[in-house]
């Protein structure tokens, strides 16, 4: 079925890959996916390869992500990576909420507001993570605790900037543990993050905004999930470590 959105695909790396490991990834995904122009492909390594990274998926159709930001645009935040310093790199994308941020780091949705807010002004795409875990779910709760996320994350974001927003939905408990949500699963959570979005702008700004699923895709499931209307297109991990399988779902998304 034809979209009217263009999907997309990124990639997260997580905390994996030396340079020399990153570099023999992006050439065999250029090699690979050369041909594509129907999928947005986007990147996300580490900060510490961001660089050579950048300058080897030079003139292709690859583009970069990076995996966090500082909601401050510089000054004394030890450890903490800006916007700005993003963009010397050629960053489009960062991926903000991740739920392993949720948990680890304690990040909560007024700051993943804030360093959306802070992206946008940079011109980077934020893309932002939700997704409840399997208490959430067994409980009954994954459209109360969805819905709150979407909200409490876009807070302060306006309609235009909505334009420049994707919104990822990971259910925490299908990420790294060969659990997939069935299609259903994610077609019915797709179809309420696009309807809160709808009641916090309007259904024109719910219609553009690009919802991609992520939580075990591999090769073999990404076929069906991409078929659901309002799967526009999936954040991978594990398999994006490797050129073979994330190349295998860039091609089997279209
Ligand atoms: P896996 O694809 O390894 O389940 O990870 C999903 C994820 O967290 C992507 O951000």
């Amino acid at each position: 079925m034809e979209k009217e959105r263009k999907l997309l695909i990124a990639g997260n790396w997580k905390m994996n890959k030396t340079v020399a490991e990153a570099l023999d990834l992006v050439q065999g995904l250029r090699r690979e996916l050369a041909a594509i122009k129907e999928v947005d492909i986007v990147v996300c390594p580490p900060f510490t390869v961001l660089c050579e990274v950048s300058k080897a998926i030079l003139d292709s159709n690859l583009r970069l992500g990076a995996q966090n930001m500082s909601e401050n645009s510089s000054g004394a935040y030890t450890g903490e990576v800006a916007a700005g310093m993003l963009k010397e790199f050629s960053v489009r994308y960062v991926i903000l909420g991740h739920s392993e941020r949720r948990q680890y780091q304690k990040e909560a949705d007024a700051l993943i507001a804030k360093k959306a807010l802070t992206a946008l002004a940079s011109s980077l795409k934020p893309i932002v993570c939700v997704g409840e875990t399997l208490a959430e779910r067994e409980g009954g709760n994954t459209e109360k605790v969805v819905g709150m996320q979407v909200k409490g994350s876009l807070a302060g974001i306006s309609k235009e900037q909505m334009g420049e927003v994707v919104i990822a939905y990971e259910p925490v408990w299908a990420i790294g543990t060969g659990k997939t949500a069935t299609t259903e699963q994610a077609q019915a959570v797709h179809a309420f993050i696009r309807k809160t979005v709808a009641s916090l702008y309007d259904d024109a700004t719910a219609r553009r905004v690009r919802i991609l699923y992520g939580g075990s895709v591999k090769p073999g499931n990404t076929r069906e999930l991409m078929s659901q209307p309002d799967v526009d297109g999936a954040l991978v991990g594990g398999a994006a470590l490797e050129i073979r399988s994330f190349s295998d779902i860039v091609k089997n998304s279209i």
